[in-house]
């Protein structure tokens, strides 16, 4: 079953974020769609010609946490945006984030900074249900740094194609627009 892009066009006109940068936003997400299901299809076909002892195989088999983690991450993000209420300061989340951190505000600091960094990827809240621990985590490029067997709560891109259209070098202005529209409601329905 190939993986279908789905539709984010309902966030156009959320504020702090232009339609010319969403709309750039959704086509490369797409592209990752259409890599993932191309990548997938390729190595299948590899596999049933007997040709897994190649190079081009194991090249496309590091290619695929690539452009897999490109199409999810990107899913995860736009869907915990979109939002208009605060953080429910009595729900499980904002509870956790405090056993976790100290306070919400500590935890805040610490996701800005992280997505504050130089360099291109993500910046995640990670659930560890080893220890019901939060750790905000960067993520260089899609793939690397994902923390095993954890549940993905809060995604923030921060390539440049998430900012530069609207906000040029300035990534900590598009990190308040982002915190400005954060769908609080859907991070809590992904705590485990
Ligand atoms: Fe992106």
């Amino acid at each position: 079953m190939p993986y279908t892009a789905k539709d984010y066009v309902k966030l156009i006109g959320m504020a702090g974020f232009s339609e010319t940068l969403l709309k750039n936003h959704f086509t490369l997400y797409q592209g990752y769609v259409t890599n993932t299901n191309k990548v997938l299809d390729t190595l299948d076909q590899m596999s049933k010609d007997g040709k897994t002892a190649t190079p081009e195989f194991a090249e496309l088999k590091r290619r695929l946490g690539w452009e897999f983690n490109g199409m999810r991450l990107h899913e995860f993000y736009f869907e915990n945006l979109g939002g208009k209420d605060g953080i429910d300061k009595n729900g499980k989340l904002a509870k956790k984030l405090i056993e976790s951190f100290g306070s919400y505000e500590a935890w805040e600091k610490d996701f800005r900074a992280t997505g504050a960094m130089r360099g291109i990827g993500w910046v995640v809240l990670y659930q560890d249900p080893a220890s019901g621990r939060l750790i905000n985590f960067w993520v260089n490029e899609h793939d690397v740094s994902h923390p095993a067997g954890c549940n993905p709560l809060l995604i923030m891109d921060v390539f440049e194609h998430a900012f530069m259209i609207d906000y040029g070098l300035k990534r900590a202005d598009y990190i308040d627009a982002f915190f400005k529209n954060v769908n609080w409601s859907a991070i809590e329905s992904r705590i485990k």
